[in-house]
C-alpha cells in the first residue's frame, strides 16, 4: 500500500513505475483470498499453482517498481553522466 501510495505521489510521470506498483496492490487480496483457498480446499493443484503463479506476478511487479525507481535516481549501474534521459524531469530527464 504505502509503495503504491508513494509511487503517485513522487514517480507521477512514469507509467511503469505506478502502475507495477498499483498491480501489487491489486494483486494482493487476490493472493491472500487464494492463500486461504489452498488451505481450505486441501492443497487443490489448481489453486496452489495460482497462489504460486499470483506470488511470481507480485514479485515481477514489485521488482520493477524497484529497479525503475533506482534506475531513475541513481542513473542505473554504470551511468554516464552525459546521458540524462533516464533522470527524473527535475534533473533534467525527459518526461516518459
Ligand atoms: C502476500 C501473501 C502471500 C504470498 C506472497 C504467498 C506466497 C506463497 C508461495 C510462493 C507459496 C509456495 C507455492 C508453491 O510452492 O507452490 C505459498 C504456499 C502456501 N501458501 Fe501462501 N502466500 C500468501 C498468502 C497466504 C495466505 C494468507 C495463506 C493462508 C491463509 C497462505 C497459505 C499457503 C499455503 C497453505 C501454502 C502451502 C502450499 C503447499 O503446501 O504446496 N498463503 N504461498
Amino acid at each position: 500500500m504505502g509503495t503504491a501510495v508513494k509511487s503517485w505521489s513522487a514517480y507521477r510521470t512514469n507509467p511503469l513505475i505506478t502502475w507495477s506498483a498499483t498491480g501489487a496492490l491489486v494483486l494482493l487480496p487476490i493472493q491472500v483470498l487464494l492463500g486461504g483457498l489452498t488451505v481450505t480446499q486441501d492443497l487443490k493443484p489448481i489453486i496452489v499453482t495460482t497462489h504460486l503463479g499470483v506470488a511470481t506476478l507480485i514479485l515481477l511487479c514489485l521488482l520493477t517498481t524497484t529497479l525503475s525507481s533506482w534506475i531513475i535516481e541513481t542513473g542505473g549501474p554504470k551511468s554516464n553522466p552525459e546521458r540524462s534521459e533516464y533522470d527524473a524531469p527535475e534533473k533534467g530527464g525527459v518526461e516518459p
